[in-house]
């Protein structure tokens, strides 16, 4: 069976400082993996940013077409596709300060980010969570839920935890919307650390996950990706696809230069 195409999405969070940098960063990433057929490359930037990262992808439109034209062989390198970090789940109205859902698509977005632990830290709860992910579904927003303990302990309770954040995210969710969520495991205590989580338990998390989902719908949900996030970088991404079984990366600081994400992408084009 051929592998399906591993995730690669970047989260600049409230980074970079200028528009000068975030396209600069981007063209970078846009060039890095304009030869790589093997994966889906996202970047969810700062919402002031996508209206001129937008325009970036229309200017390299013109050579994908091309590609697209020709004989159906085998993968095609995707463009990189846009994604945000948010959303509100309403479609207008008195909501000072906040960007509907329904904005989003004018600059081309087809990804969104609900409930990262940043942002649950911030007070987002998890019914708040579950409204987004609808909201964002029924948009056809294909929709990162992030879910992850903050610590372990030793009595694994982390993994009631995990499986309460599912229930409780996917509230509502309906079969036939599976394959539009892709579930990112980010476990709080590697996001932003010094090292990553070991594959094995990367693997033995991937598992449970998978599960819990079929324990939730009773069918197999292996159009849902399930990705881990957490210090990813070069030297930990080969582990962590292949040991850790993950459909993909969620990678927030090595998003941000270029390199560094490209090698990541590059290592996961040679596995999928
Ligand atoms: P990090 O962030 O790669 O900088 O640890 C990951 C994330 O928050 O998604």
């Amino acid at each position: 069976m051929a592998q399906k195409k591993k995730f690669i999405i970047g989260n600049w969070k409230m980074n970079p400082e200028s528009t000068r940098l975030a396209t600069g960063i981007f063209k970078s990433i846009q060039k890095g993996t304009a030869d790589l057929s093997k994966i889906h490359t996202v970047i969810c930037p700062p919402y002031v940013y996508l209206e001129a990262l937008a325009r970036l992808q229309t200017s390299t439109k013109g050579t994908q077409k091309k590609q697209k034209g020709k004989k159906k062989v085998a993968a095609q390198p995707e463009p990189v596709v846009l994604g945000a970090q948010n959303l509100n789940p309403e479609p207008l109205g008195a909501r000072t300060g906040e960007i509907s859902g329904e904005f989003l698509k004018q600059f081309n977005v087809k990804y969104v980010i609900i409930g990262h632990s940043e942002r649950r830290d911030l007070g987002e709860t998890d019914a708040v969570v579950n409204t987004k992910i609808l909201a964002a579904l029924g948009w056809k927003f294909k929709t990162i839920l992030c879910i992850g303990e903050k610590v372990r302990d030793d009595d694994g309770h982390y993994f009631a935890f995990i499986k309460n954040q599912l229930e409780q995210a996917l509230m509502g969710v309906k079969k036939e919307q599976l394959s539009s969520l892709v579930i990112a495991y980010e476990p709080v205590w590697t996001i932003g650390a010094t090292a990553a989580m070991t594959p094995p338990l990367v693997h033995e998390m991937t598992i449970f996950i998978r599960k819990t989902l079929f324990d939730m719908y009773k069918t197999r949900t292996l159009s849902t990706p399930i990705l881990y996030g957490g210090s990813v970088d070069p030297s930990n991404a080969q582990e962590i696809l292949q040991q850790g079984s993950a459909d993909g990366l969620l990678i927030g600081r090595q998003s941000l230069d270029p390199a560094g994400f490209v090698s990541i992408a590059t290592i996961a084009n040679t596995l999928s």
